[in-house]
């Protein structure tokens, strides 16, 4: 400790003047910091936000983080530095010699030869508190905020891992990625759960559409993928998707991110089933090995469980009931359901949470689905009275349903016949087109991103794991 002492006397603070002995630093992430290999005292710079602050008789002790890893970097001062304005919440650029530590805590820390205040803060009017772990909810006051916390930081870069981790899943299985529209013309649910688009400005004319024709934010890109399909054979998409559902629960959001796939000559729901299993499994796995300690903190702390929960359902083989079979287990649950089960109703909440724990929480497909409760592109699979679409959802614990696809009506006359029923033909015409020039059986599916980060991570409340829910947002805007 003598020697890191001796160094420290020189150490300068300054706001602003360049160092003019050494060479220029090398800029390094606080993440880069902690993992390098020497530490025989090479120069550095790191800039990020204090995280502590702790003073020894001759010590100053900082910890520095930039949001590139959840481990901050330990910056050792000299004492008689005036640390007044080194508060928690500052934004700082430190010069210095990064060395071995000394304690078992870190392997390495920066010797501070110069610290530049970038930005005061002041910790007593800050909303985050040093040391405090705040609950969710209380965060949630604080979306501009937020994200400087540990658990916040941990999200959001498991977040941004898992998305690179799903495009790269589908890029080593062949598929192309393809931009669908966020402005459509077309409502491929067909569920009514549209934001219609219009003009703001003062040459709006009433009763005048957007170009003449309705334009709402997408629901899903389904029917676009369906097109690319038709040229590449297996596409997906990964974008913004809206739905005006007033549903403000805590697996509900006006503004998420949806995985669609799309996939040609398909015959069977098994094929798509696989695919399905195959994604969720193979990018969680990712997610675990690429950022272990981010989805360790969430699974301690907001979670205690989730890890033994996971790891359950990854090593079992995901199980298949039919609609009917499930409809037939509720029936016969002495559990009281607010809704009772019936066949040819939508399944609700508390019907999936059920069918979960029936299947001792491993995830479950519900496949064949009754006709008139799916949409008009769902596979007739001609089952006689009962009549049923090749449909399949599946369904997660603590979640409920993730994914929601099925095999697409590829033949025309069924497709005309179906489209004639709900007077749609002519707005659909381009679709039916498509069964008409070199239509192939396909299918694909959907799955809500925020949806299977909960599911992962065992976050309870959707609006914790995207960085901006819209309800948060307008509260703080209303404040
Ligand atoms: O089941 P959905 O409505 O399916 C479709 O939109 C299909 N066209 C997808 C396809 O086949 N390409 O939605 C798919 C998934 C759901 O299973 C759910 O995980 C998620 O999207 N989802 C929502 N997530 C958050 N908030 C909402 N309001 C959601 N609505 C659906």
């Amino acid at each position: 400790m003598l020697g890191v002492r001796c160094l420290l006397r020189s150490v300068r603070f300054c706001s602003s003047a360049p160092f003019p002995r050494h060479k220029p630093s090398a800029k390094l992430s606080v993440r880069d910091a902690l993992g390098a290999q020497n530490t025989s005292g090479e120069r550095i710079k790191v800039q990020g936000w204090i995280r502590s602050v702790r003073s020894q008789k001759e010590v100053l002790f900082l910890h520095v983080n930039d949001g590139s890893s959840l481990e901050s970097l330990q910056i050792v001062a000299d004492s008689s530095l005036d640390s007044r304005e080194l508060t928690f919440g500052s934004s700082v650029e430190i010069q210095g010699q990064l060395v071995k530590s000394p304690s078992k805590r870190q392997n390495v820390e920066l010797k501070a030869e110069k610290i530049k205040i970038i930005g005061n803060c002041d910790a007593k009017a800050f909303p985050i508190k040093y040391k405090e772990r705040h609950p969710l909810e209380y965060l949630r006051q604080y979306p501009h905020f937020r994200c400087r916390t540990n658990v916040l930081g941990s999200i959001l870069r498991i977040r941004s891992e898992a998305t690179a981790a799903i495009h790269s899943f589908f890029k080593d299985s062949g598929f192309i990625h393809i931009h669908t529209p966020i402005i459509t013309s077309n409502d491929s649910e067909g569920a009514g759960e549209l934001f219609q688009l219009e003009p703001s400005g003062k040459l709006k004319v009433p009763e005048e559409n957007f170009f003449n024709v309705p334009a709402f934010l997408t629901v899903s890109g389904q029917l676009h993928l369906e097109v690319m399909s038709g040229a590449f054979t297996q596409v997906f998409t990964f974008g913004p998707t809206f739905r005006a559902e007033n549903s403000q629960s805590r697996r509900h959001l006006a503004e998420f991110y949806m995985v669609e796939a799309e996939i040609s000559f398909v015959n069977s729901l098994q094929d798509l089933m696989q695919v399905i299993e195959e994604l969720f499994k193979a990018t969680a796995m990712m997610v675990l090995s690429n950022c272990p300690e981010d989805v360790e903190l969430c699974h301690k702390f907001i979670a205690p469980g989730q890890k033994d929960r996971l790891e359950h359902m990854l090593k079992n083989n995901f199980l298949i009931i039919s609609y009917t079979e499930a409809v037939e287990i509720l029936k016969q649950a002495s559990q009281n359901f607010t809704f009772t089960p019936e066949w040819g109703v939508n399944l609700q909440t508390e019907h999936e949470k059920y069918l979960v724990k029936h299947c001792g929480n491993i995830p479950v497909f519900i496949i064949n689905y009754p006709l008139a409760i799916k949409p008009f592109y769902m596979r007739d699979n001609e089952d006689g009275p009962q009549h049923t679409v090749a449909a399949v959802d599946l369904l997660v614990p603590g979640v409920g349903e993730l994914f929601g696809g099925g095999l697409r009506e590829e033949r025309y006359h069924f497709l005309e016949e179906r489209l004639a029923r709900s007077g749609l033909t002519e707005v659909y015409q381009w679709y039916l087109d498509l069964r008409r020039f070199g239509s192939v059986p396909h299918g694909g599916f959907g799955m809500g991103f925020e949806r299977y980060l909960q599911c992962i991570l065992g976050v309870d409340n959707i609006k914790d794991v995207i960085p901006f829910p819209r309800i948060i947002l307008e509260l703080w805007i209303e404040r």
